[in-house]
């Protein structure tokens, strides 16, 4: 059993005591860190979230930025002499995205500069195997975790631990170490299930993201901006809505198909096909909040005035009420750049989740390097997350001139809400428990 209050300094030893709340880690945060465990020789159960980009047709990983991220934690563990086997998901059942980690380990490998075997199993016997046989300051990474039916089902971590996954795995190992903060707002077997049952601890992006994080939304410096990009306009309207009733944020501004798909629930017509990507995303239901808010706060809302289209392998921009009929939109257009940027450089804090247009391809990543460049440029602390704003910010050479890179889409969105997050809480629970 391996138990917190020995730490990394050696002092004691393992299962010398438990530290109470008064130890350094959980007065910060509630919850324990590698800080308040002695790993070396022990067998560490490691949940990352390196859930990357995947091209739809080589179904090759577009971007690492993510997979690196999980690095320090990974390799802290190896070089303290831990055992470390590595749970992941990669995309959902019936996505194209829902691929083998096997590149994600080459990725791994890479980015430690130690060999990460993947093992491509869970719970079989392939995989007790290499649990067994793991060496001081050896790592594996385990089958994608969304393999296992149980794995997405919306339970407690009770409930969770009661699970295949976690009666096999936690007899097998010491501690369990949970820093997949991009995937702290769902309640998963993998992600909650352990924590009951098993001496746990957060890895350092999860304390780093949830430390850096609530200080920016608690206190921003003003004006503050706040920018919704991507595609998932459904998913960002609780975050747009509670913001626009927070007095200390400024502005909104909405880009990316979720700008046009507030466009098109005010009465825009924005295209058929970019309507037909809408329509999958956005019900009467959120229609009908969208106009309401809109109704209530217009004053703080900024949406886009115009967009860019594909004509003959060509990007060509046009007004909104221009639009031709049959278009699909794939970035925010120069008008639009141009008034989201005076906004930008006005601000003291911008927050930016999801990118402004479809920035993988060439022509329709204008609207993205331009305002990430206002922003950069405007000197306010900057914060950029969500969607795939991290590896479109490596694309573009911009990643470390950012204040602060998160992670987490939906995660930072909940996070900043001020919500519960599953994660979080079920950490919190075990440090009590201890
Ligand atoms: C993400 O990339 O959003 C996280 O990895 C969580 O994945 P999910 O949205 O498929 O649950
Ligand atoms: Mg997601």
């Amino acid at each position: 059993m391996c138990c917190p209050g020995s730490g990394r300094t050696g002092k004691g030893s393992v299962g010398d005591g438990i530290s109470g709340p008064g130890s350094r880690s959980l007065g910060r945060m509630g919850f324990f860190t590698l800080d308040d465990f002695n790993v070396r020789g022990r067998k560490i159960l490691v949940r990352v979230d390196i859930n990357s980009p995947v091209d739809e047709r080589t179904l090759r990983l577009e971007d690492g930025s993510k997979i690196r991220s999980s690095v320090p934690t990974i390799r802290e563990l190896i070089d303290r002499g831990a055992r470390v086997a590595i749970l992941a998901h990669q995309g959902r059942p019936g996505d194209y995205d829902f691929i083998s980690l096997n590149e994600h380990a080459q990725y791994l490998s890479q980015f430690t500069g130690k060999k990460i075997r993947y093992v491509d199993d869970i719970l079989g016997p392939h995989a007790m195997r290499a649990i067994q046989n793991l060496a001081d300051g050896e790592a594996i990474l385990m089958q994608n975790v969304r393999n296992l039916s149980e794995e997405q089902v919306k339970r407690s971590p009770e409930e969770h631990s009661e699970s295949q996954l976690v009666k096999t795995l936690s007899s097998k190992f010491d501690l369990y170490v949970n820093d997949a903060f991009g995937s702290s707002h769902r309640a998963h077997a993998s992600l909650v299930g352990f924590t009951p049952v098993m001496p746990s601890a957060a890895g350092r992006l999860l304390e780093r993201e949830v430390s850096t994080l609530s200080k920016v939304f608690q206190t921003p410096a003003r004006p503050s901006t706040y920018i919704f990009g991507g595609t998932k306009f459904s998913d960002a309207l609780q975050a747009i809505e509670k913001l626009a009733d927070k007095d200390n944020a400024d502005n909104l501004i909405i880009a990316g198909l979720a700008g046009y798909a507030f466009l098109w629930v005010l009465g825009k017509r924005v295209g058929a096909r970019t309507e037909d990507k809408i329509k999958k995303d956005v019900g009467e239901e959120v229609a009908a909040a969208a106009r309401k808010l809109y109704d209530r706060r217009k004053e703080k809302i900024q949406l886009p005035v115009d967009g860019a289209v594909e004509i003959e392998d060509h990007r060509v921009e046009f007004d909104i009420d221009k639009m031709p009929g049959d278009a699909a939109i794939l970035d925010i257009g120069s008008a639009s750049i141009e008034r989201f940027n005076k906004t930008i450089m006005a601000s003291k804090t911008v927050f930016l989740s999801g990118p402004p247009g479809m920035f993988e391809r060439e022509e329709f990543c204008k609207g993205t390097k331009e305002m990430f460049e206002a922003i950069i440029e405007s000197g306010a602390y900057s914060v950029i997350g969500g969607g795939h704003s991290g590896a479109a910010a490596n694309k573009l050479g911009l990643l470390d001139k950012f204040s602060y890179v998160s992670t987490g889409g939906g995660a930072l969105e909940r996070l900043m809400l001020g919500k519960e997050m599953p994660v979080i809480e079920a950490l919190r629970a075990s440090a009590k428990k201890l």
